[in-house]
């Protein structure tokens, strides 16, 4: 039989509406919240960023130097200061990365003229000019208004080395290294939030044993200290060890037998652990550009494992040390794609979508709710360098998806978790099964409750019914980041496709009602 086009087009429309309909029509969610069951601190920490000497991440993305034609203040980008001052940034991890165990601090200090050129065999080979250097790097601290965490030379320094540099750095008296410093224009010491003993000692920071780098860690946890007055009885400049960059345990399991039974002379506060998304394995290939609906499954499903990650690590340390006195930090976390076509491959350079803020909130979240272990936090990287969030071409700079996430979870910083009871649903597709929502709540100093929700489906709204018990709340206000498809990125061109914008949300007899969009982060204000 043959059906004539007039007669069945519109009979497949109809059928075609009829099919899609339930595919497209909003989904529910149910989330209760009790107030009155307050959980731990959400550390400000968790939410550092990681600047490493790599590529374009320092040079041309945070320092142009004082005679560029772009506006900068002692050589530092105005722009990117002014972005990143937004985000409160709690502290930065700098130099490194594999870079932190090549580097030599006396090769970036004074008159910069007469620093040595050097060679970055960590990345690419390229010349260093060492014109940032340590007092530079404190300069974009105090711009930005962060926190320094240095990562000290554990692979092809000296504990010597590594004490001067923090005497360099923190010492009030009149020693030699505290009158250099001066001499170099900055006579007050400085502040060290945390300092690093090594990076990946395990691999790139000098393929050491568990057992070989516990003896170094009992060294220079001995004879490197911050020296700093101010920091002598608050604000205490944090130890972080070398931890894993892989799920297996042996290696916490020495460090952490180590520190148990550890006397007065050595100790550390934190354990460093680092966990890439590389929904592919190594040699990462995901596309960070013009990628679909597989891609994106694979990717969050990817990023998901971030939580048994962390519970396995922790279940050691909880044997070790049940009063969770050392912190895990998670100090390079974030997705590592393909380089982009053209680009240097050890430049690590990537684009960042919707998809890559979509996947920072499901990782700010899992943080969140091991906030009473996992302390710090540190993305890989801050500009330029995989999941940034600022990208920049000469006097051109543009904010990523994962800036305007950072941005919109400014106020969980510090504030306190509360739980919430809420059934995440499943979106399945080609043996792929992911939760549908993800969800996070917390109460800030003034009283404010703050509610996160990701949408995961990339085609459905989730109309969202949270229930508030232990808080009369008046009004709730918010907004959503979401873009037209799930590889939705921003450009120098076309800079707005991925920003946040407002959503709007009802409070009615202690239960909040609004529609989340598809593949969408939004955070909501709920006043008293
Ligand atoms: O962030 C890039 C690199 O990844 C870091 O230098 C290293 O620590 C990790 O392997």
């Amino acid at each position: 039989m043959k059906f004539s086009n007039s007669r069945f087009i519109p009979h497949v429309s109809l059928l075609m509406l009829i099919i899609a309909a339930p595919f497209s029509a909003a989904q529910n969610a149910h989330l209760s919240i009790d107030v009155s069951k307050a959980g731990a601190k959400i550390d400000r920490n968790l939410f550092g960023q990681f600047a490493e000497n790599l590529g374009h991440g320092l040079y041309e993305g945070i320092w142009v130097g004082p005679d560029s034609s772009i506006p900068n203040t002692r050589g530092i980008r105005n722009d990117v200061v002014t972005a990143l001052k937004s985000l409160k940034v709690p502290n930065v991890r700098w130099p490194g990365g594999c870079f932190a165990d090549q580097y030599h601090w006396r090769k970036g200090i004074g008159p910069a003229a007469q620093r040595p050129a050097t060679l970055n065999s960590a990345w690419g080979g390229v010349v260093d000019t060492n014109s940032f250097g340590t007092d530079e790097f404190m300069d974009f601290m105090q711009q930005i208004g962060s926190q320094p965490y240095v990562s000290v030379n554990v692979g092809s320094g000296t504990p010597q080395e590594a004490s001067e540099w923090l005497e360099y750095m923190t010492a009030a008296a009149p020693t030699a290294l505290a009158k250099e410093r001066a001499a170099n224009g900055h006579p007050d010491p400085y502040k060290v939030g945390f300092m690093g003993i090594g990076n990946e000692s395990w691999s790139c920071g000098g393929d050491m044993t568990a057992d070989y780098y516990v003896s170094q860690l009992k060294i220079y946890s001995r004879f490197v200290d911050n020296l700093n007055p101010a920091q002598k009885s608050a604000n205490q400049m944090l130890k972080i060890a070398v931890g894993p960059g892989f799920p297996e345990t042996d290696w916490t399991e020495a460090v952490m037998k180590a520190w148990k039974s550890h006397d007065w002379s050595w100790n550390f506060d934190g354990l460093s652990v680092h966990w890439y998304t590389t929904p592919n394995g190594w040699p990462v290939s995901t596309p960070s550009v013009g990628f679909g609906r597989d891609d994106y499954d694979k990717t969050l499903k990817s990023t998901l494992f971030m939580d048994e990650f962390l519970r396995k690590q922790e279940a050691v340390m909880d044997r070790y040390d049940p009063e969770k006195k050392i912190a895990l930090v998670v100090d390079e976390w974030g997705v590592w794609h393909a380089p982009l076509p053209g680009t240097n491959k050890d430049f690590l350079v990537q684009q960042n979508s919707l998809r890559d803020a979509i996947l920072a909130s499901l990782n700010l979240n899992i943080f969140a709710r091991h906030a009473d272990r996992v302390r710090v936090a540190n993305i890989a990287q801050m500009v330029n360098v995989l999941q940034a969030m600022i990208l920049t071409d000469k006097e051109k700079m543009v904010l990523t998806p994962t800036y305007y996430v950072f941005k919109m979870y400014v106020p969980f910083q510090d504030a306190t978790f509360v739980p919430i009871d809420f059934d995440p649903g499943t979106l399945h597709r080609d043996g792929i099964t992911l939760p549908r929502v993800d969800a996070l709540a917390a109460r800030d100093a003034s009283g404010k409750l703050w509610i996160e929700i990701t949408n995961l489906d990339p085609e459905r709204p989730v109309d969202i019914d949270a229930q508030i018990t232990g808080l009369t709340v008046k009004s709730a206000k918010g907004e959503t980041l979401t873009a037209s498809a799930v590889d939705s990125v921003n450009t120098f061109a076309a800079p707005n496709a991925v920003v946040p914008k407002p959503v709007s949300a009802t409070v009615k007899d202690g239960r909040l009602a609004l529609t989340v969009e598809p593949k969408s982060v939004t955070v909501i204000s709920l006043e008293p």
